[in-house]
């Protein structure tokens, strides 16, 4: 991988995954490290850098958005991932929904690398 900005995009999405893990386990077993300060805007930098990369990307590729569906796919899948950690770490009044919306997250987030590898939203078709 010789693009430094796709090294800092690809960088950035597998700490958004650990991050989102860890975060889970934490949420999950109650445990109070949940509400350290770091822990809490870590992810918003993280992402920040990024959606900022992908955007550096789309210039540089000469991507235009409305007639690449791959990039269609990913923009709604990542939206979908932002929802279900919403789900996952405030709105879910039961630990069984936050489990359950946790883990549909991290398929999201599965299907969003393998439509930026194969660039299709189809995946494995
Ligand atoms: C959680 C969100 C995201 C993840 C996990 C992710 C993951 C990846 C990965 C793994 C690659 C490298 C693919 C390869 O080189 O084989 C990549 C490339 C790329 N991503 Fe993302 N991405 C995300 C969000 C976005 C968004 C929102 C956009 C813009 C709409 C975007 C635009 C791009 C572009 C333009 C490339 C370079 C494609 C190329 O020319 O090879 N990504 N992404």
């Amino acid at each position: 991988m010789t693009n430094p900005v796709l090294t800092l995009h690809v960088v950035a999405a597998f700490l958004s995954i650990s991050g989102f893990i860890f975060r889970g386990i934490l949420h999950l077993s109650s445990s109070d490290l949940v509400n350290k300060k770091w822990l809490k805007i870590s992810p918003h930098v993280n992402d920040t850098i990024l959606i900022v990369s992908a955007i550096v990307l789309l210039q540089r590729a000469d991507l235009n958005i409305l007639d690449t569906p791959w990039l269609q796919a990913k923009i709604v899948a990542l939206i979908l991932y932002i929802a279900l950690g919403l789900i996952a770490f405030r709105f879910a009044k039961t630990r069984m929904v936050s489990l359950f919306a946790w883990i549909a997250a991290i398929f999201v987030f599965a299907y969003i690398v393998g439509v930026a590898i194969t660039k299709s939203p189809l995946v494995l078709f």
